[in-house]
Parts: structure tokens; C-alpha cells; sequence
């Protein structure tokens, strides 16, 4: 296989130009993003994003997902494709880099190859998925598992948002629900760069994060039902306090992570709290809980003393209480012939880099399943992510973007 030479290198002032231009759609209030799933913002970075590809000369599919596959043609027109990419949907207080990197060092690679006149004979296709981020509708890596085969479009298209609206319903309201069916891609590869959304690469001042694996997830929902009742004339012994029984398992879930350091994490995220008035004692409470472990007897673990310590606060605080699993992924290895590619692609460039395995979810978990997949890391400041302050330095971008780049070029076969 030819190796592409150590002075391929993108245009990185391109790249950042790019993320800064994406970054204007979906301001959000504290110089990050709100650029939430199927929004109007979504449609207008989309629209954005096709534009640009379409100046880069790809040509555009898009599936009943609404993922949007940007292709580049090789020489052997029936050589299976590389493919590249991420997301381009942010949390509600997003920051500019989550997801975007990965898209926009997708189509900055494409716009290198084409200026350099550098032809592969694999064709290449730069990838946003639909909904990863599973704020608005649950689980994350929505399209990416209707890919991968893990989710049901029927059911997918049902799940609702916290004002009831169906993810179906606004893909289609937004304009971009293809025809094509979900997952009849055939990839030879996936890769994937994501900034690290932790802290180590940037403490030990390294360059690159190998990704190796990824830590498995499970996403609970629990509903406990109380009482509403007068919060001054209700004696102490009668209350049914759905709020207090959210405070004390809000307490479970932190101890048993605790339980489980360093290979265990586990947080409330969201929390609604009915009917939220400063004189009624809640009677429900919907509330969802955060764990994941590389380890999966550790997730298993979690799990079933969460939900038998939850059951007993309940029945201590007559609650009801009812659970749902709303998103669950195992742990992840990625290929080793795609890991390697990101290695050398790293040393080829002159640099440093570490093995990782991902803190976070990433559409790379799923596609996994049905192609050979690696993911490339770069810093981030303080390792702070799904926060508007998020950053990372140009350089970052732009060294992890070539590693990238000589990935995906060794890997769909550059021709001399
Ligand atoms: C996706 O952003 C996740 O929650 O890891
Ligand atoms: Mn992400
Ligand atoms: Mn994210």
C-alpha cells in the first residue's frame, strides 16, 4: 500500500476559518453554540456545510436519518469507500469544536486533496450524523445506531422531546429526511477526529490521542411519583416527597461511581421537577442518571445497585418508581489494522502521541459494528466539554486533522 509522504499536510488557517463560520449558526450565550438536533439552526449549519462540499466537488446522499454522506470519487468507482466525519449538532450549551472538528477536518482533507491534484483509489465520504448528541431526543448517537442496525427507525422516529414534538416529525419539518435507507452503506473504514472533551492529552502535553477503545453507557430515566400537598400545613409525616426522593438517589448514583474509581463515572443530568412551585411539595419528578465504565461487569454493577437502592428509597419515602433504559452502549475496541493507520499517520508526522480509550459516546461506537474504525484525538483546554468555554488552539486542530488526513489517504489508497 502507498504511503502518503510526511509533507502531505492540510491547510489548518483553512480548517480553523471553517469552525469559526460554523460557529456563527446557532450562537449560544456565552460564546459557544446552541445548535441543537433538527432546529432551525441544525437546517441552516446543514445547509451550510452542503454548500461547501458542494464547492469542493462531492456529490450529496442523504438517508431517512437525515445524515448527510458528502462523496469524492476514487479511481475504482466500485472500491469500497473510506469513510470520515462526526457531528455537527451541539448540546444547548455547546462549544464550537465537539463534532464540528471531526466534519470540518472531513471536508478540509477533501479540499487538500483536491488542490494537490492527489487521487485515491478509494472514493471518500465525509459523514455528519444526525443527532448525536441526544439532548433533545434520547438516546445520543441516534442515526449512527439506526445505522449500525441497533435501533429501529419506527422507533426512532416516535421518540419525543421535552415538548412532545417527534424526532420524525421535525426531521421532516426541517427538510432534510432523505430517501435513502439507513445503513446500506458498505464502508472499508471509519474514522473519526473528536477533540478529547478530557484532560490528558493536554497534562502531559502530547499532541495526538490514539483512540483504542471506548467505555461502555447506560442511560436510565426515573419517574418517582408522590403527593402534591401545601409545603407549610403538610405535617412532615404525610408528605410524599418525589423531590426528596430525586435528592437521595441523586446521592446513590454519585457513591457508587465513587464505589468504582477510577473506572466508573455516573451523574444526573437532566431533572424536571412537577409542578415546580416554590409552595407545593413535588409530586413527580423525571429525572436521568449518567453511568459508564470500559468495564462492563462494572456497568452491570452500577446498574442493578442503582436500581435496588432506588427501589428502596421509594418504598421508604412512599414513592412510586418506575425506570427506563434510554440509551445503552458496551465497551468499544476499534479495529486494530485502522488503529495502526492513526499510529503511523502520528510518527510519519513527528507527533507525540498516547493510546486513549474515549470518555465520551461518539458515532465511531456504533459504526464499529459494521465497519473497521479507529478514532484520532487532539487536546482540549482544562479537558473541559458540553460547556461553551470548551477550546482548543489552532494547532491542536491542525495536527490531529493531518493525522486524519494520512489515515484516510493510506487507508483508501492514494495513488502515486
Ligand atoms: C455524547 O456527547 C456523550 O454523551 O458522550
Ligand atoms: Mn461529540
Ligand atoms: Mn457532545
Amino acid at each position: 500500500m502507498a504511503e502518503p509522504r510526511a509533507n502531505l499536510q492540510l491547510d489548518g488557517a483553512r480548517l480553523w476559518d471553517s469552525i469559526m463560520q460554523m460557529a456563527k449558526i446557532g450562537p449560544g450565550v456565552a460564546g459557544g453554540n446552541n445548535r441543537q438536533t433538527v432546529t432551525d439552526e441544525d437546517a441552516d449549519g446543514r445547509a451550510l456545510f452542503q454548500r461547501w462540499c458542494e464547492a469542493a466537488g462531492l456529490t450529496m446522499g442523504v438517508d431517512q436519518m437525515g445524515t448527510m454522506f458528502m462523496r469524492r470519487e476514487g479511481t475504482d468507482p466500485e472500491a469500497l469507500p473510506v469513510y470520515v466525519g462526526s457531528h455537527l449538532d451541539t448540546q444547548p450549551t455547546g462549544g464550537k469544536y465537539d463534532g464540528v472538528l471531526g466534519v470540518l477536518a472531513g471536508l478540509e482533507l477533501v479540499r487538500t486533496l483536491n488542490d494537490l491534484e492527489i487521487k485515491t483509489k478509494h472514493p471518500i465520504v465525509v459523514v455528519n450524523w444526525t443527532n448525536e448528541e441526544g439532548t433533545r431526543f434520547a438516546p445520543a448517537m441516534m442515526a449512527s445506531g439506526v445505522f449500525a442496525g441497533v435501533h429501529e427507525l419506527d422507533f426512532i422516529y416516535a421518540r419525543q422531546d421535552a415538548k412532545g414534538l417527534r424526532f420524525g416529525d421535525e426531521l421532516k419539518r426541517i427538510g432534510w429526511c432523505g430517501d435513502e435507507p439507513v445503513g446500506a452503506r458498505k464502508m472499508k473504514a471509519y474514522f473519526e477526529l473528536h477533540i478529547e472533551q478530557g484532560p490528558i492529552l493536554e497534562a502531559e502535553g502530547i499532541d495526538i490521542g490514539v483512540v483504542t477503545h471506548g467505555q461502555g453507557l447506560n442511560w436510565l430515566q426515573v419517574t418517582l411519583t408522590g403527593r402534591e400537598s401545601h409545603t407549610g400545613s403538610t405535617p412532615m409525616p404525610m408528605r410524599r416527597n418525589a423531590g426528596l426522593g430525586m435528592a437521595r438517589i441523586t446521592d446513590l448514583v454519585h457513591e457508587i461511581a465513587m464505589s468504582h474509581q477510577p473506572k466508573a463515572v455516573g451523574a444526573i443530568g437532566h431533572v424536571e421537577v412537577y409542578p415546580n412551585s416554590r409552595n407545593i411539595i413535588p409530586g413527580r419528578t423525571v429525572f436521568t442518571i449518567d453511568f459508564r465504565s470500559p468495564d462492563i461487569e462494572v456497568l452491570k454493577d452500577m446498574d442493578a445497585r442503582l436500581r435496588a437502592g432506588a427501589e428502596k428509597i421509594a418504598e421508604e419515602l412512599k414513592l412510586g418508581i418506575a425506570f427506563e433504559q434510554t440509551g445503552h452502549f458496551d465497551p468499544v475496541t476499534f479495529d486494530e489494522d485502522c488503529v495502526t493507520a492513526v499510529r503511523r499517520a502520528a510518527e510519519r508526522l513527528g507527533y507525540s502521541h498516547r493510546n486513549l480509550v474515549s470518555g465520551a459516546g461518539h458515532d465511531a461506537c456504533w459504526v464499529n459494528r459494521v465497519a473497521p474504525t479507529c478514532m484520532v484525538m487532539c487536546p482540549c483546554v482544562d479537558g473541559l466539554s458540553h460547556n461553551e468555554a470548551e477550546e482548543i488552539t489552532p494547532e491542536w486542530a491542525e495536527k490531529s486533522a493531518n493525522v486524519l488526513l494520512h489515515a484516510v489517504v493510506e487507508t483508501a489508497e492514494i495513488m502515486a
